[in-house]
Parts: C-alpha cells; sequence; structure tokens
C-alpha cells in the first residue's frame, strides 16, 4: 500500500483553502492509503505563538481532521513535536541543504519580507518538513499549490541524500486536487486566502457560523460582468467562487456555469453560500462533539506511538549511514 503524509500548521484557524487544498484529499486517501496525517507544531513556532493559543489551535486542528471525516482507526493522526525523530532528521537534512536553496522559497519571502528580525527557523523551515516527509518514505504528498516548491526542494533534498550514501530516501509526489489547489481571497483574487490575512472578510473558516458564510460570500469582490464563467485569466474572482462551487457540491464547472447561464451574481452566489454551509455546519456539530468528548488526548497517544514505530526505523537507517555510530 503506499504512503501518504501531511501536515497542517496549528497557527490560526483554518480555513476553506485549507480545507479543499489540503483535508478533503487526507479524507478521500485513507481508504486507499497508509496515511500519516499530523498538526505541524514545531512549524508553527517558526514564528512567534502565544502558548496557551497553540495549545488550543493544536487540539483545534486534530479535531478538524476527525470532524472532516479522517477515521483515527484508519489514519494515523498526530503531533509533530510528539516524534521527536522529526527534529533530529530535521537537523541532519538541514546540514544538506543550501543556503541558496532556502533563499529561493517564496514563503520564506513572503513571510519575512519587511520584518525586522526573522528568526533562523523560519529559514530552515523547509528542511523540518522535508524530515517529516522523508522520515515516512511517504509516496504522496496531498496539499495544496503554495507548497509545491518545498516539495521540490524535498525531492532534491532526498535525492542528494541517496546519490552521498546510498538509496535510503522514496522520492515523494504531491498530490493536489484537479481544481481548488490555490483558492484565493474573497475580497482580492490575486492573493491567496489564508488565516493570517488582517481582513476577516477575505477568507472563510471552517468554523464560521453559518450566517457569517453567508455575509463573506455575499460581500465578496465579482467583477461588473454579469456572467457565471470559468475564465480565471479575465474572471479570476468568478472563476476562484466556481472552484468553491465545484469542490462543495459534486458538480462539475461546466454544469455549474450552465446552471446559471444568464442569470447574474445574484443567485449564484446565494446558492454558494448555501454549499458551503452545507459542508460546514455538519463538520462543525461533530468537530464540537469530539472537543467534547475527551478523547483527543487518546487518539494523539496512539498515533504518536505508531509514527515513531516508523520515525525510528527511518532515523536510525539514516544515521548509519551518515557514519553516526549507532547502539
Ligand atoms: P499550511 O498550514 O499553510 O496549510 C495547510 C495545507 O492547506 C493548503 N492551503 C491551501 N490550499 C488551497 N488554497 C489555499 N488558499 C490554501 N491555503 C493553504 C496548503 O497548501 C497545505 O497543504 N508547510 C506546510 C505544512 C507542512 C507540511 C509538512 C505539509 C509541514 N510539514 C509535510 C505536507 C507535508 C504549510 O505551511 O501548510
Amino acid at each position: 500500500m503506499k504512503r501518504v503524509l501531511s501536515g497542517i500548521q496549528p497557527s490560526g484557524k483554518l480555513t476553506l483553502g485549507n480545507y479543499i487544498g489540503a483535508i478533503k484529499n487526507f479524507v478521500a486517501l485513507q481508504h486507499t492509503h497508509d496515511c500519516y496525517f499530523m498538526a505541524v507544531d514545531m512549524h508553527a513556532i517558526t514564528v512567534p505563538q502565544e502558548p496557551e493559543a497553540l495549545k488550543e489551535q493544536s487540539e483545534s486542528v486534530i479535531a478538524l481532521y476527525i470532524a472532516a471525516g479522517i477515521d483515527p482507526a484508519k489514519a494515523t493522526i498526530f503531533l509533530q513535536s510528539h516524534v521527536h525523530q522529526h527534529a533530529e532528521l530535521g537537523w541532519l537534512l538541514t546540514t544538506l541543504t543550501y543556503m541558496g536553496e532556502l533563499e529561493r522559497m517564496t514563503q520564506f519571502k513572503d513571510k519575512s519580507t519587511g520584518k525586522e528580525s526573522v528568526g533562523a527557523g523560519l529559514f530552515t523551515y523547509p528542511s523540518l518538513m522535508a524530515a517529516d516527509i522523508l522520515l515516512y518514505n511517504a509516496d504522496l504528498v496531498p496539499v495544496g499549490d503554495d507548497q509545491k516548491q518545498h516539495l521540490e526542494l524535498t525531492r532534491d533534498l532526498a535525492q542528494r541524500f541517496n546519490q552521498r550514501y546510498g538509496d535510503t530516501f522514496t522520492l515523494p509526489e504531491p498530490y493536489m486536487p484537479k481544481v481548488g489547489a490555490r483558492i484565493m481571497s474573497l475580497d482580492d483574487a490575486s492573493k491567496k486566502m489564508s488565516k493570517s490575512s488582517p481582513n476577516q472578510g477575505s477568507f472563510i473558516t471552517l468554523l464560521d457560523p453559518p450566517d457569517v458564510v453567508r455575509k463573506k460570500i455575499s460581500r465578496a469582490v465579482t467583477d461588473s460582468g454579469r456572467e457565471v464563467k470559468y475564465d480565471p485569466q479575465h474572471k479570476p474572482e468568478v472563476s476562484n467562487l466556481l472552484s468553491i462551487y465545484a469542490q462543495c457540491s459534486d458538480l462539475t464547472i461546466a454544469e455549474i456555469e450552465l446552471m446559471y447561464d444568464g442569470q447574474g451574481y445574484g443567485p449564484f452566489k446565494k446558492e454558494l453560500a448555501e454549499r458551503v454551509v452545507a459542508v460546514l455546519e455538519p463538520l462543525q456539530q461533530r468537530y464540537h462533539e469530539i472537543r467534547e468528548s475527551g478523547e483527543i488526548y487518546n487518539i494523539l497517544r496512539q498515533g504518536a506511538g505508531r509514527a515513531i514505530e516508523q520515525a525510528e526505523k527511518t532515523l536510525r537507517v539514516t544515521k548509519e549511514k551518515m557514519g553516526f555510530l549507532v547502539l
């Protein structure tokens, strides 16, 4: 069975972009693959986090995974910091990573530009991400489009290691949705929908109440035309809404275009909001049940146990190949 690994940072509320770009595929892949899904708390601290908020958000990400339909009996669900092998392999891979490679990472450029002091961890972030993936020899990594560059670096590092020390790591492939790999902001379709945006109206969180979702979608920027048509170059706002619609229904973009032919944006946005609410409402109900059940710690304990077993095997082999004295 092929292996899948992915993670999400517990650094704020998760958005519809996280759901469409990543979580939806996590849920689908668990039936056919050996899956590992984590909350990457060690990555989250590459920007300052309030300790209490970090705890809350880590639990929240795990609860959202389960609420979205990931079954802890099928997939291994865990926190990155519970498996110390991530930090250790991260360091080993940092020593193989070139400064120039890290300087080229667009996520680093986006997060560091204009900041007075930038933590070194933000710079070496991709080496830790490579460790996350290579520790489990993952074949597939379900992610949104913004993580493609990190995946390419992971492949380069795996290849570099294999050439230097002999075949060790599997080269992972990104696995992205055909539609919605990059959900854009509701107020500016040139920017990715992001939980760190200061404008709350620009993103939908998975825990937004139905009326908030309706309001945000009704206020989403469109264009001065009235044709519901997928054309990312000339109609980026409407195309983005169409991607969200397709991902929150069983319809293709062509079918949705046909449904709203000649009707303008009003009815389209109204029904889109209802489709999004229909996805989020049951998810939110399950989310609250799971948080109240007190089961999260048990699930994490079990997940960490399974993850450590696999991670320790890979780390041991890696250290042996590099010339460490392994007892
Ligand atoms: P993070 O926490 O920023 O985002 C989690 C996942 O959501 C996807 N995503 C989106 N997809 C579509 N449209 C959007 N607007 C959107 N915003 C976010 C991201 O592409 C991602 O898949 N570096 C990673 C976390 C990570 C990881 C890993 C991922 C650490 N180690 C190992 C995979 C494997 C990150 O910052 O994701």
